[in-house]
């Protein structure tokens, strides 16, 4: 029987982890935890009953009775707020706007620290966010830090866009994602550092099934 691992992922906004974060588990049969998406769960909870998002008093009552769930789906895994399917709502651009304010708030972050780490407890467990090697599971057997050029994570974003049919404009997307660049790496807690035992993989010219590659090379070399 292999071992069973945990295997953390982080890295800035748009840098691919999602995507090959769940590559990842599916080659592994492991379970994949989006913490982004927490964040946002939060963040659209908040926004629902009018709570400011910079609240951490009223965040921290919100989430006294706040029941989150993955639940295994195709094409993708979806995410229930008491009961209710937001899978598609956390995506939306006035989610985005909001999160990095809630995701700075101290209750929050160690409400959703302490889920994270429930749901990580049995090992078998791919999960991408910021802060998950240093914070969330520092004793992570796999620790991956993926980074990639703003140029690139924008224009990636911006074909994604064009595919789906969505407006876009690349040099906004260009300082959108340095604006959260910054916001995730200057918060006071947790903030986007790479672990000092992480690997750091630079996507920028790497495509995904390189990038999967290279972190099934890190597995394989923790099973021996
Ligand atoms: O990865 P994402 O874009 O879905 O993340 C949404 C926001 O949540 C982003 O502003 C960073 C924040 N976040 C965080 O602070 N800690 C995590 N572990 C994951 C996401």
């Amino acid at each position: 029987m292999m071992k069973k691992m945990q295997i953390a992922i982080d890295g800035p906004a748009s840098a691919g982890k999602s995507t090959v974060a769940k590559l990842v588990a599916k080659k592994l049969g492991y379970i994949y935890c989006d913490t982004g998406a927490m964040y946002r769960a939060v963040t659209w909870a908040a926004l629902q009953k009018g709570i400011a998002v910079t609240d951490d008093l009223a965040l921290a009552k919100l989430l006294q009775d706040f029941s989150l769930e993955f639940v295994p789906a195709e094409p993708e895994q979806k995410v229930l707020v008491n009961g209710q399917d937001v899978t598609k709502a956390i995506r939306m651009p006035e989610v985005a706007n909001n999160v990095s304010a809630v995701a700075a708030q101290a209750s929050v972050r160690t409400d959703l620290t302490q889920r994270q780490r429930d749901i990580a407890q049995t090992g078998g467990i791919v999960m991408d966010g910021r802060d998950i090697g240093t914070t969330v599971l520092p004793q992570a057997e796999v620790k991956i830090f993926l980074i990639a050029s703003v140029a690139e994570r924008a224009l990636r974003r911006h074909k994604e866009n064009l595919e789906k049919g969505i407006p876009s404009n690349l040099k906004i997307l260009e300082d959108e994602i340095a604006q959260r660049d910054y916001k995730d790496s200057h918060r006071e807690i947790s903030p986007l550092v790479k672990a000092v035992d992480a690997t750091e993989v630079d996507t920028t010219s790497l495509n995904i099934d390189e990038v999967v590659a290279v972190i099934m090379d890190l597995v394989a070399q923790k099973e021996k």
